[in-house]
């Protein structure tokens, strides 16, 4: 794939991308490079030891950046969080990092991080106000005289960190409207694209400096591998992550790399099945005498659905479902599920259900008794009938 071929569809070039030229006898798929350094006759260079490159990462980032609209290779890391770390870790003593109150708990955790080591203050903002956030920016802004001009992308003064939809509590942003503000106000923004996929919703277009995701999730789809990746079209950001992934050292393994670049190959199927049994899923669960509120934004009385209409592709595999139970209840219902597995972690091809709330990190703002649910490729009637015997542990 050249870039001339980008009148393909996203469906076709999920597919075609990343791979060896279409030469005789070239492997169809890239071939997995096991070294830890390279031969060395001339000059020194960037592809002299593997933890500067590897050509195993290489295909997967090509893919991942083509989807996303990035005009740079995308940068493949060792898990979701190390990608996270190699954007939040570029701020610099005095800086303010924006997050939302309900986001990733890891990526909140690691924000704190900067604080607790007085580099970074950290404001939490609620991602569906938008008046009120674009009013903290101004301010924050404001405060460090920023300009759309004099932007230093390897040390952001103020990072804003976006999640949409926002994990665990499904809360859609206004992206357009936050990422161009950001963008006014020279604030440099970051998108972690998780639960849209790259298939479902494409920040940079919408104005994001760098888009994250954890590719251990949809990307890789199989619950086998921990990946993430980041691309940008700032020279000068990628620069400084590439600097970090390299001399932090949490690169990904060739072979991580290439499960990674072969589970992407399927999204398209599978984010389509997901996202329709999500959608079958939300519609009828919320009907159950016993669920109190389901969180889709696929639902057309969702508070996002205006937003995630026009902003997505998809509405994705994720729901947030709120029993009428206790928290005790509530770990009864997932015990009693057949289908539904209760663990942690999203995207993969086999439903997943979670209480979130379990983790001592989760804010006390989402309910003991909500379910995060990932829906997988399973019959969608199958995956409603375990749910609701499960739902009736309830009644004993
Ligand atoms: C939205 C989101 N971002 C980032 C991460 C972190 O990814 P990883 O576990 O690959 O480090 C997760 C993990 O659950 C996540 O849900």
């Amino acid at each position: 794939m050249t870039e001339h071929d980008a009148h393909f569809s996203p469906l076709t070039r999920v597919v075609a991308g990343g791979r060896p030229p279409h030469e005789q006898n070239a492997p169809v798929n890239p071939p997995i490079e096991m070294t830890s350094t390279y031969y060395q006759v001339g000059p020194s260079d960037i592809n002299t030891y593997a933890r500067f490159t590897n050509q195993s990462w290489e295909g997967l980032e090509e893919v991942v950046a083509d989807l996303e609209g990035a005009s740079l290779p995308g940068l493949v890391f060792a898990s979701g969080m190390a990608a996270i770390a190699a954007i939040q870790d570029l701020v610099p003593a005095g800086s303010t990092l924006l997050i939302p109150a309900h986001a990733y708990m890891a990526s909140v955790t690691l924000a704190k991080t900067l604080e607790a080591r007085g580099i970074a203050r950290v404001i939490r903002f609620d991602i569906e106000d938008t008046d009120a956030t674009v009013a903290t920016l101004e301010e924050v802004a404001a405060s460090y005289n920023l300009s759309p001009e004099t932007v230093n992308y390897a040390a952001p003064q103020v990072l804003l960190w976006i999640e949409s939809p926002t994990n665990p509590m499904m809360e859609v942003a206004d992206l357009p409207v936050l990422l161009a503000a950001a963008r006014r106000l020279g604030v440099v923004s970051a998108v972690d694209n998780t639960f849209a996929t790259p298939l479902g919703q494409n920040p940079l277009a919408m104005g994001a400096d760098v888009v994250v995701h954890s590719a251990t999730k949809a990307i890789s789809g199989h619950s086998d591998v921990l990946l993430g990746i980041s691309v940008t079209s700032n020279e000068q950001l990628r620069a400084a992550m590439y600097a970090h992934r390299t001399t932090n050292g949490a690169i990904a393994g060739p072979f991580e790399a290439w499960l990674g670049l072969r589970g992407i190959r399927t999204l398209g199927l599978r984010v389509k099945q997901s996202s329709e049994t999500a959608l079958y899923l939300a519609k009828r669960l919320q009907e159950h005498s016993r669920v109190v509120a389901v969180r889709y934004p696929g639902l057309t009385t969702d508070p996002g659905y205006e937003r995630a209409s026009a902003q997505m592709k998809n509405f994705g595999s994720i729901l947030a479902v709120t029993l009428d139970a206790t928290a005790e209840q509530t770990d009864e219902v997932s015990r009693t599920m057949k289908l539904w597995t209760h663990a942690t972690s999203l995207g993969g091809v086999e439903s997943l259900v979670e209480r979130r709330r379990r983790h001592r990190a989760e804010p006390v703002s989402i309910p003991e008794s909500m379910l995060r649910l990932s829906v997988g490729i399973e019959d969608a009637e199958d995956l409603y009938q375990d749910f609701v015997q499960a739902l009736s542990a309830l009644e004993k």
